[in-house]
């Protein structure tokens, strides 16, 4: 009794092994090929290219864009690219061609030409702009600068940029990079010529300041000069008027009576004047008599 039961349990035991030993085959199996699976995807995210490697062909040409792609796990592996354009900041210090010594910074922004990756990935890896760039910068940057002296390289800052965008393309072209721009960010000059022109430029300014001051004093002699004689001509004149014309002067005086008497009339105060103050006796004998005494000295 006892035996059988055990027996029994035994066998119970045994066929419960088998049937563990079934689902954690299954288990194993289901992980491979999950794995597996997982393996055989990857992604390429936004701004990124891809290209193949394999183990028997080496680089492949095809260029994988963005989204999801099958791959065979093991035998192929993505190369994944950033293709989007990054700045690099690059400077040098450089002579000039009249051997100035110039600090100056240029400012890149290099991509990837996206129809080259695989002979980009062969000759120079996924850190290209590390590898080339920093040289064919500061190789450049020197040649242009010496190409022009240091006033120059002040005044033609234009032709300068241009020149060196130029080379700078031409240049990354054979390296399948693309330099979408290049601008020059920093240029300075050795204390010693700063100085120098600022000197000169403060020279020339207080010059300027002292010629203005000359034509100033010129201008103004001048001014005071015609005043002058325009004053005289104008007494020479009334006096001439006086001589020729005893009516003139009393034509001055019937004015000057003219305007006393508006000023009174405006004037809210009262104010007693005799005629003769007021300029006003044109009918009285003395008003003429001065005139002809003044008349009779002029001849
Ligand atoms: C990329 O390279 C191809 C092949 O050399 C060339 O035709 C194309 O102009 C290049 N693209 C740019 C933007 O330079
Ligand atoms: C700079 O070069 C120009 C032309 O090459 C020349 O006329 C000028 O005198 C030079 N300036 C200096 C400071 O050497
Ligand atoms: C250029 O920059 C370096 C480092 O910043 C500095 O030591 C040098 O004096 C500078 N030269 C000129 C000419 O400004």
């Amino acid at each position: 009794m006892d035996k059988n039961k055990l027996s029994d349990l035994a066998g119970r035991l045994q066929k419960g092994g088998k049937g563990a030993g079934i689902g954690a085959g299954l288990i194993a199996a289901a992980g491979a090929a999950v794995y597996g699976l997982y393996q055989s995807f990857y992604t390429v995210d936004g701004g990124h290219r891809a290209i193949m490697f394999n183990r028997i062909g080496g680089v492949q040409q095809s260029i994988y864009s963005e989204g999801l792609h099958f791959r065979l796990p093991w035998f192929q592996y993505p190369i994944i690219y950033d293709i989007r354009a990054r700045p690099r900041k690059v400077t040098s210090p450089t002579g000039s061609k009249d051997l100035q010594m110039v600090n100056i910074s240029l400012r890149v922004l290099a991509r990837p030409n996206v129809s080259k990756l695989p002979e980009l990935y062969r000759q120079l890896g996924t850190d290209y702009d590390d590898r080339v760039l920093p040289s064919l910068c500061n190789e450049v940057l020197k040649s242009v600068v010496a190409k022009f002296n240091a006033s120059q390289l002040i005044t033609q800052r234009q032709a300068v940029s241009l020149l060196m965008r130029k080379e700078l393309t031409e240049r990354a072209y054979d390296f399948h990079i693309i330099l979408d721009d290049v601008a020059i960010t920093d240029l300075a000059f050795s204390n010693v010529y700063t100085a120098a022109v600022e000197s000169k430029q403060v020279a020339q300014q207080e010059s300027q300041r002292a010629q203005f001051i000359v034509e100033k004093a010129k201008q103004e002699r001048q001014q005071k000069i015609v005043q002058a004689e325009g004053e005289a001509a104008s007494a020479k004149m009334i006096g001439e008027a006086v001589a020729a014309n005893p009516g003139y002067l009393k034509l001055r005086k019937i004015r000057a009576a003219q305007n006393i008497a508006r000023t009174m009339a405006m004037s809210k105060n009262r104010v007693y004047l005799n005629a003769g103050t007021l300029m006003l006796n044109v009918n009285d004998k003395d008003f003429d008599e001065s005139l002809q005494i003044l008349g009779q000295r002029k001849r």
